[in-house]
């Protein structure tokens, strides 16, 4: 954890990697479970579209809403103390400079979340230059694209072969020029994670991305064993210990201590 009991600024977070002090997130959806992260000093806490599926039982997040995710926010940050509070923008909602601008807005002055999170490579550079050049703290997440589900056809691996994996470090290198603020990459492997890492001069956030990134993250719920077909990335961290507060804990204590995750969490 970050010696500093000061809030979690984008700066902490910048120089957590300048110093190779792994950052660790996890998603939350309400005020008590913020609380638990908090205690354990979790760094950043992302309300995600993932509520789509672990709250509201969706088959994928496509259905989450900007009202769905302002209200979440604004539960979670009730809870929230320390850590720095991203909130996902949803499917559709960042479709245009404009757009984004009126979803980032209400994200942040009703929600009360800190920067905003949205999911597309390249072809983002103009929303996200909008989002930064207005101010907002932007998270642009790469690989894995869950919004895109329909088009993928499922949710696999992204960057595997030489022409993918140079695209999408590409793409990490354009969204960083055009203002992102933090990456975060999803089931991608881990050479090329650790590439992007390391090209970056911003945070890289991996999830399913292998342990050379410079945080983690994870659904809350694939933490706690609440998931019915859990990512292979994932791990439940209460099996074996007798509290949500102890496996929040445990986790990050792995994620600090480089022993999660391991090599049967990360991709080839
Ligand atoms: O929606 C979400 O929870 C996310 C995580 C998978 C990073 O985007």
């Amino acid at each position: 954890m970050s010696k500093e009991r000061r809030p979690v600024t984008l700066s902490t977070l910048r120089a957590m990697k300048a110093r190779g002090e792994r950052i660790a997130c996890l998603t939350a959806y309400e005020a008590s479970q913020a609380r638990v992260l908090e205690e354990a000093g979790v760094d950043l806490i992302l309300v995600g579209d993932s509520l789509g599926m672990v709250v509201q039982g969706h088959e994928t997040t496509v259905p989450v809403t900007v009202d769905d995710v302002v209200y979440h926010t604004r539960c979670v940050a009730r809870g929230r103390r320390r850590a720095f509070l991203l909130a996902d923008m949803p499917f559709l909602s960042y479709t245009s400079p404009e757009r984004a601008l009126e979803t980032a807005c209400r994200l942040m002055q009703e929600g009360g979340a800190q920067g905003v999170k949205l999911e597309g490579g390249a072809g983002q550079r103009e929303v996200v230059a909008a989002l930064a050049g207005a101010g907002v703290p932007v998270c642009a997440h790469l690989g894995l694209q869950p919004q895109a589900v329909h088009r993928l056809g499922g949710y696999r691996v992204q960057g595997r072969g030489e022409a993918a994996a140079r695209a999408l470090a590409e793409e990490a290198r354009a969204l960083e020029a055009a203002g992102a603020d933090l990456l975060l990459l999803e089931c991608v492997p881990r050479a090329l994670a650790a590439r992007i890492a390391r090209e970056a001069s911003v945070p890289v956030i991996g999830i399913g991305a292998g342990p050379d990134c410079d945080g983690q993250i994870l659904v809350l719920h694939d933490l706690l064993g609440l998931t019915e077909r859990p990512p292979r990335f994932a791990q439940d961290f209460l099996a074996g210990r007798g509290s949500v507060r102890e496996a929040v804990a445990a986790y990050v204590a792995a994620v600090r201590e480089g022993r999660f995750p391991g090599p049967e969490h990360s991709f080839d």
